[in-house]
């Protein structure tokens, strides 16, 4: 077999076989497949696409380039989560103790981030002393005793798949659906979980900036869920504007702390209670989202799932009196007020000029090897149909005095990134499907 034949297979729109597709990643994973020819497969797949089968086949042939973890010594239905990134997505920190308290197991690998905001690791790196690096024996044991864990994906899984995404990052082949897909599954794969529940995000701040978009990566991922064995569903939830209000670390975990005892914002904790509820039901705890709903707004209002996050805190090193009292967490020196310079309605938030704004707050990374500032991000006090008069705060800017060179270009984003009207603007809503194996339901 011959890289060069793969590629122009594919160029001319045909399907390789599950052979062809294991050659090309065990080539390139050894290096006998250079760069350049995987650069021009990835191209060809771009412009050609896969059939559910190949992207099957290439979901699983990277899945197992690496390590892989076996859940099977934990008790129950190990359902995982995973949102397609966006800017203020807290959602694990929240769903992770709230379905766990409701009874179904959550072992979870996330990730940091790079760019923007911090991945969930980074955020829980926000409490004193949390370890996001367990050993696998005390990952499963934490997970069978009190039900969750939280941990950095280990350095080995999934390699084939994190050389091929550095490799199309640079060759403009990111936003491919069956590309994505494949990327996405094949870590949720490798990672053991019985069933998955995706939250594919969709608008300005997201990969997929259509709905139709959203639906077909969505449709792909669940595909090869049901094609591996894995039951799947995927909510397609809104990115056209941030998640809440915080972004930035230490301010995502008081934001999710609020959410778990009920006082977050609407958008966070209706996105958490959609998303979990889909949990409950793959984990066999709930026999209907309506069900799991009750159930896990039960769990709020007792107080158990916030407790939930405590247990974890404490299990992993965390100072849980971050938690009671969530002043105790990392706070920046200045806050700086970004006023709106007109009256009207807020029509838009550029979800990824926030993002940015964040980062140069200190808040993200802008290489691989730069050092979070745990305690910086943005506020947004103003989101899209609030009404707005001149010289009121939109946001506040969270930063310490090291980071001061960043504050100008902060300003202008997070202000340019608001879109104003001169009228009132509907309500968005935050879900707009639902992908399952029997089909798509519109909302
Ligand atoms: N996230 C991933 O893990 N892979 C992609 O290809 C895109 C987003």
């Amino acid at each position: 077999m011959r890289a060069v034949d793969l590629i122009r297979k594919k160029r001319d729109g045909l399907e390789l076989s599950g052979e062809e597709i294991a050659f090309l990643i065990r080539g390139y994973s050894e290096g006998t497949i250079p760069d350049y020819q995987m650069a021009a497969w990835a191209m060809a797949v771009y412009y050609q696409g896969m059939s559910a089968r190949e992207t099957a086949d290439l979901t699983l042939n990277m899945a197992s380039s690496g390590d892989t973890i076996d859940l099977s010594s934990i008790h129950g239905v190990k359902v995982d989560k995973h949102s397609t990134g966006g800017v203020g997505d807290k959602t694990t920190i929240v769903i992770g103790p709230l379905v766990a308290a409701a009874g179904v197991p959550v072992a979870k690998m996330s990730g940091r981030g790079l760019g923007h905001t911090g991945g969930t690791i980074d955020k829980l790196e926000a409490i004193q002393g949390f370890n996001v690096e367990l050993e696998k024996e005390e990952f499963y044991s934490q997970v069978n005793e009190i039900g969750l864990a939280v941990v950095g994906q280990s350095g080995n899984m999934t390699p084939a798949d994190k050389k091929l995404y550095s490799l199309r990052d640079v060759t403009a082949t990111v936003d491919s659906i069956p590309l994505i897909a494949s990327s996405v599954m094949s870590k949720k794969i490798a990672a053991g979980a019985d069933a998955i529940v995706l939250d594919v995000k969709t608008g300005s701040g997201a990969f997929m900036k259509t709905l139709d978009d959203s639906i077909r990566l969505a449709k792909a991922m669940v595909d090869i869920g049901t094609q591996v064995g894995r039951n799947t569903v995927a909510v397609i939830s809104d990115m056209d504007q941030p998640l809440g209000h915080a972004i930035g670390n230490a301010m995502e975990i008081k934001e999710a702390v609020a959410t778990l005892q009920g006082k977050g914002p609407n958008d966070l904790q209706e996105v958490c209670l959609i998303l979990a509820s889909h949990m409950l039901v793959l984990g066999g705890k709930a026999a209907s989202e309506e069900e799991a709903r009750e159930m896990l707004q039960q769990k709020i209002d007792s107080g158990e799932a916030l407790d939930k996050l405590k247990k974890m805190v404490l299990a992993q090193g965390g100072d849980v009196t971050q938690i009671d009292d969530t002043s105790l967490l990392p706070e920046a020196e200045l806050k700086i007020e970004v006023k709106s310079d007109r009256d009207g309605y807020i029509e838009s938030i550029q979800a990824e000029e926030i993002g940015i704004a964040a980062m140069l707050l200190g808040a993200g990374r802008e290489t691989k090897d730069s050092v979070i500032d745990l305690a910086a991000g943005v506020d947004l006090h103003k989101k899209i149909g609030d009404p707005v008069r001149v010289g009121e705060v939109l946001a506040v800017l969270h930063l310490n005095r090291q980071h001061e060179k960043g504050l100008e270009e902060a300003r202008s984003k997070v202000l340019g990134a608001y879109g104003f009207s001169n009228d009132r603007i509907p309500k968005r809503p935050l879900v707009f499907a639902l992908v399952t194996p029997e089909g798509i339901k519109r909302f």
